[in-house]
């Protein structure tokens, strides 16, 4: 990939580019909760996006995609907005950049990748954050780590229509090669918690669907929760975030939210205190806790929040009948992947049994990916 970037970049623009990267991740638990104010449980993995990049001495910025073959080129005004999809990410960064005060002269790219799109792998916040940390360092912004997150972030909510959390871009940037990180969404506080888990496997099951309307079905799980915070903090005004509540100040106001709401907020209320038994666990070695609250959040976010489906399912059912240790969707859902946490003696059998089940059910096999914890935004 660094070759084929390298070299593409010089045959377009005649110069050598510096190269930087960022990665896509995999969150062990915490689903849904960023925009809630929670915990969420995320590490970088080592499928990411690599660009090349060079100031031009313009106010243009020029970029090609080798996975798309296409070449954009835009102005830094607010009326340059690119038209196609995937330029308005890099826009967005630079747009974002400069309302911070963020200096964003003009710029030659070339990028690739190998984040799975519409995995649930978080290739939009691998994007972002490349550019978003190489932007930063090309002009000496020294805008700060978690600044440049929030750009990332900021830039789904106001270029591409999704109004995400922070988890994706904060876990892009703050990766850290065996390491998962708890993040505090509410306050920012973080943690590195070593993964080794001794003789377990993490694996990534991808039913390569991907449901239209993901994007409007999650803003709408958000504006639900938002709700049923306000509802709450009628009676308890400490509550910013519906991270805040108690289990029985929900209850207080069953009748005042609609069910629907209802069952979101059950829902997260739930996750934020699963996180935190998971990394209890953890600090014990006791994989088969971790496991069965990974169990659990599936369970929430099928029949509660209700952003699993059909094919999410069968391979989490599946997941139990081969004994694996732990099973969920993972990431915003409605298509994507399963993580699973499954003792290497039954890995193998695991997957044959899911590949050949998945097959016969659904027409396609699932793609297996085996993730390793890895370092986030970098220059190479
Ligand atoms: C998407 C969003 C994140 C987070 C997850 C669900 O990946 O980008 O901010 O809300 O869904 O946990």
């Amino acid at each position: 990939m660094k070759e084929q970037i390298l070299s593409k970049f010089r045959s377009l623009f005649g110069k050598e580019g510096t190269l930087y990267m960022s990665s896509g991740r995999i969150n062990l638990i915490g689903e849904h909760t960023d925009y809630n104010g929670g915990y969420v449980f995320p590490g970088a993995i080592n499928f990411g996006i690599m660009a090349a990049i060079e100031p031009n001495g313009t106010d243009r910025v020029n970029v090609y995609s080798i996975d798309f073959d296409e070449k954009v080129s835009f102005g830094l005004t607010e009326e340059d907005k690119p038209e196609q999809h995937w330029p308005r990410y890099i826009f967005g960064v630079c747009m974002e950049t400069l309302k911070r005060g963020g200096k964003v002269q003009g710029f030659d790219a070339v990028f690739a990748g190998d984040v799975p799109l519409g995995a649930g792998l978080s290739s939009s916040a691998a994007l972002e954050s490349v550019f978003a940390y190489a932007i930063n360092e090309i002009n000496g912004n020294g805008i700060d780590k978690f600044e440049l997150a929030k750009i990332g972030q900021s830039t789904e909510h106001n270029y591409c229509g999704v109004k995400c959390g922070i988890m994706d871009q904060f876990a892009s940037l703050f990766g850290k090669e065996g390491s998962l990180i708890r993040l505090d969404c509410k306050t920012g506080e973080y943690k590195y918690f070593p993964f080794h888990p001794k003789g377990y496997k993490l694996v990534l099951l991808d039913t390569c669907v991907k449901h239209q309307l993901a994007d409007s079905a999650y803003n709408k799980r958000r504006e639900s929760c938002e709700r049923a915070a306000a509802a709450i903090r009628a009676n308890h005004p400490e509550v910013d975030f519906l991270s805040d509540a108690k289990r029985v100040w929900l209850d207080e106001v069953r009748d005042q939210i609609s069910q629907e709401d209802f069952i979101r907020a059950e829902y997260v209320i739930g996750e934020v205190q699963r996180v935190l038994d998971v990394c209890d666990a953890l600090e014990r070695d006791d994989y088969e806790t971790v496991g069965e609250m990974m169990y659990q959040t599936h369970f929430g976010l099928s029949r509660l929040y209700e952003v699993s489906c059909e094919e999410l399912d069968f391979l989490n059912k599946l997941a139990r009948k081969c004994e694996v240790t732990g099973s969920r969707v993972m990431g915003g859902g409605f298509g994507g992947c399963t993580i699973n946490l499954v003792k290497n003696e039954l890995y193998e059998t695991f997957i044959n049994t899911a590949v050949q089940e998945f097959t016969l059910k659904f027409g396609h096999a699932p793609k297996i990916y085996n993730v390793v914890i890895s370092d986030g935004a970098r220059k190479l």
